[in-house]
């Protein structure tokens, strides 16, 4: 779904920039033009933003878990 009409920036492609190493709306703003025209779209854009950067926390924060225990079950052995 596009998100800033005025840049023609999709809901996929800020995901994709947060998959990259993006992590707040300036950088989303310098790098893919978000709501830098009308400003219409900066509020659904970050909503967009923290959902990813949530989601990318989570999904690191289960590797972190999973390498613990991987280490730990090594040492048990
Ligand atoms: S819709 Fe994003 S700047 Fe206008």
């Amino acid at each position: 779904m596009i998100v800033c009409v005025c840049n023609n920036i999709s809901d996929r492609e800020i995901r994709q920039a947060v998959e990259l190493g993006i992590t707040s709306m300036d950088e989303l703003r310098r790098d893919l033009g978000v709501a830098t025209c009308c400003g219409q779209c900066a509020s659904y854009a970050e909503q967009v933003l923290q959902a990813r950067l949530g989601q990318t926390v989570d999904a690191n924060a289960a590797a972190v878990a999973v390498t613990e225990l991987s280490f730990r079950t090594r040492q048990a052995a």
